[in-house]
């Protein structure tokens, strides 16, 4: 596990742009694994600038989302394929058919769900893997139990997770309470994820995600067994982990083998 303490959100946007904007010169038809809520919208932005600059094209690239509010049509603003559409897909050159969600609507769910996972692995499976992290530690919409191995299906949201987005519904909208998700064992599948975490609300599942016993309690802990997992959290999300000094000279020297080409 990589730890890039970060000195501000923008900061490790920046950075979290750049790891996926390298990656796409190198490989056009990038498959990318994509994450809805406050956290990514930075990263999405700057995606979104390098199109428009002529610095990047997507139009080859498949993204596959994380997840999906259960019978929230996509035209209503809290589905996350409204989202996607306002805050990437709109404003970049993916072809639709390249854009893929848990199913979410209508019957046969489970078995769409298998069919979920096997377009992930036609397509190669996934290249990185935007994540951002609940304030109970899930990931994706793996709630505390979530199996260590469990795959793409639907999953019953905890309070927890209903308290913290309650924010974004009026008071006469029903909030949906179940989400079709990609299962913790199809997040760590992919080949690099890219986690990141801001705020203070985020600082006790970082410190049980990062330093803490893996447990299917706080699902975020599963990505210790990620041999490509990289961490960009901002000064309060890293502020109950032990160990920050240390993580700090290990980027130091990371840096360093970098510039004196070693690494
Ligand atoms: C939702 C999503 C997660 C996201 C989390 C944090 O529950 N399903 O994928 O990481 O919210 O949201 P935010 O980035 O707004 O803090």
């Amino acid at each position: 596990m990589r730890i890039r303490l970060t000195a501000s959100a923008d900061h490790a946007a920046d950075l979290v742009a750049h790891e996926i904007l390298t990656q796409l010169r190198a490989k056009p038809n990038l498959v990318l694994g994509l994450a809805t809520g406050s956290t990514p919208i930075g990263v999405y932005k700057r995606l979104v600038d390098a199109y428009q600059t002529g610095v990047a094209s997507f139009a080859k690239i498949h993204t596959f989302n994380l997840d999906e509010y259960l019978d929230l049509p996509a035209t209503h603003p809290q589905s996350y394929r409204f989202f996607m559409q306002r805050y990437l897909f709109d404003a970049i050159d993916i072809p639709a058919a390249h854009i893929h969600f848990p199913p979410s609507e209508g019957k046969r769910l489970l078995r769409r769900c298998q069919r979920y996972e096997m377009d992930i692995q036609e397509l190669g499976g996934i290249d990185i893997q935007l994540l951002g992290i609940g304030s109970n530690g899930h990931i994706g919409f793996n709630e505390p139990t979530s199996s260590l191995r469990s795959r793409t299906r639907i999953k019953t949201l905890t309070p927890k997770t209903l308290q913290d987005n309650a924010r974004f519904y009026a008071s006469h909208e029903t909030q949906p309470t179940l989400a079709a998700t990609m299962g913790i064992g199809t997040i760590i599948d992919a080949r690099t994820i890219l986690l990141q975490a801001f705020g203070q609300k985020k600082a006790e599942a970082i410190r049980a995600t990062v330093e803490g016993p893996i447990s299917s309690y706080c699902p975020g802990s599963a990505l210790q067994f990620h041999e490509d997992v990289t961490f960009f959290l901002d000064s309060e999300a890293a502020s109950l982990l032990s160990m920050r000094d240390y993580y700090q000279q290990t980027q130091r020297h990371e840096e360093q083998l970098r510039r004196e080409d070693r690494m």
